[in-house]
């Protein structure tokens, strides 16, 4: 696996392998996890050439969060990453991507303003100028993402079409904790009581599976269900639950086909973000 961290380089090796076949991306903040490989795992599997960019975007954080605070453990990322079949390691600077004089962003609609977006004011609008640039220099046939930030996958889906980027989008499961926890570089931050009760969050979006199979399709109903389990935890904070519809996320009074079920909490110094795709058969 190759390191570099300068755009020309990345221009230079991406032009090489695209003589040869197929290029899968992976854009990540680093802090490697499970999440994040299965993501690199599956594009090594698809593609001949994969790209790993890692930058924590300053861009995509507001002023509350601690953008100093967020993990950063590059020896150790590089070695996993260099395990699961990635080829190009990118770990561009800050002064390269921002340079002095920037002043261009990607304006979003609607899709960017509910939910997460509501909570994080300009985070998408962050997030999206952010993998633009990135896809502008890599240009891959296939980007990959995790569905365990569902809105994030929506929004640059919306980017991808509204913008016509030349890439196929892959969304892939989010991948949890042996007691169901998402995976995220957050969780470090949970004391042991905070991380001890944070399965609650996959164990309400479960029983909401299971209403949803025995038949409920109100969605007044299943939200008022999962809120209440939610609330059993008395230092969680409960900062949306929602059924919506699983590309617009419009939300939903009744489930019709499918939906999404989302979730946003505070537990102690972390937020935390789930979501499960509502079928209305299986
Ligand atoms: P980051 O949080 O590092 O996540 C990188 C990718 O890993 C994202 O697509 C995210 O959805 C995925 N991921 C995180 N946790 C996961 C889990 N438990 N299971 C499956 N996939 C998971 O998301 C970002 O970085 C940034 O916003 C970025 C897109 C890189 C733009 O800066």
């Amino acid at each position: 696996m190759k390191q570099v961290s300068k755009i020309q380089s990345v221009v230079k090796i991406r032009k090489e392998a695209k003589k040869t076949g197929r290029i899968g991306f992976v854009p990540t903040m680093g802090a490697f996890h499970e999440g994040h490989l299965s993501l690199m795992r599956k594009a090594a599997a698809e593609c001949d050439f994969v790209v790993v960019s890692l930058f924590v975007n300053p861009l995509q954080f507001g002023q509350k969060e601690d953008l100093t605070s967020y993990p950063r453990t590059l020896s150790k990322d590089r070695k996993k990453a260099a395990s699961v079949g990635v080829d190009l390691l990118w770990t561009p600077t800050e002064a390269a991507l921002y340079p002095d004089g920037f002043q261009t962003t990607i304006e979003l609609g609607e899709i960017s303003r509910c939910w997460e977006g509501a909570s994080r004011p300009g985070h998408f609008q962050g997030v999206a100028t952010i993998v633009a640039k990135l896809l502008q220099i890599v240009r891959p046939d296939r980007l990959y993402l995790g569905q365990k930030d569902y809105q994030q996958v929506c929004v640059i889906r919306r980017m991808i079409t509204d913008l016509h980027f030349e890439t196929n989008v892959r969304a892939l499961p989010i991948m949890r904790e042996k007691d169901g926890l998402a995976m995220s570089s957050r969780n470090r931050r949970l004391s042991a009581d905070e991380r001890a009760v944070a399965p609650i969050l996959h164990q309400a979006l479960r029983q909401a599976e299971k209403q949803v199979r025995h038949g409920e399709r109100n969605a007044v109903t299943i939200l008022q269900a999962v809120t209440e389990t939610l609330k059993s935890i008395q230092r969680m904070t409960v900062e949306y639950v929602a059924l919506c519809d699983p590309s617009s996320l419009e939300a939903l009074d009744r489930l019709e086909k499918e939906g999404v079920l989302l979730v946003a909490v505070q537990l102690g110094p972390v937020r935390l973000i789930d979501n499960v795709l509502l079928k209305e058969k299986g």
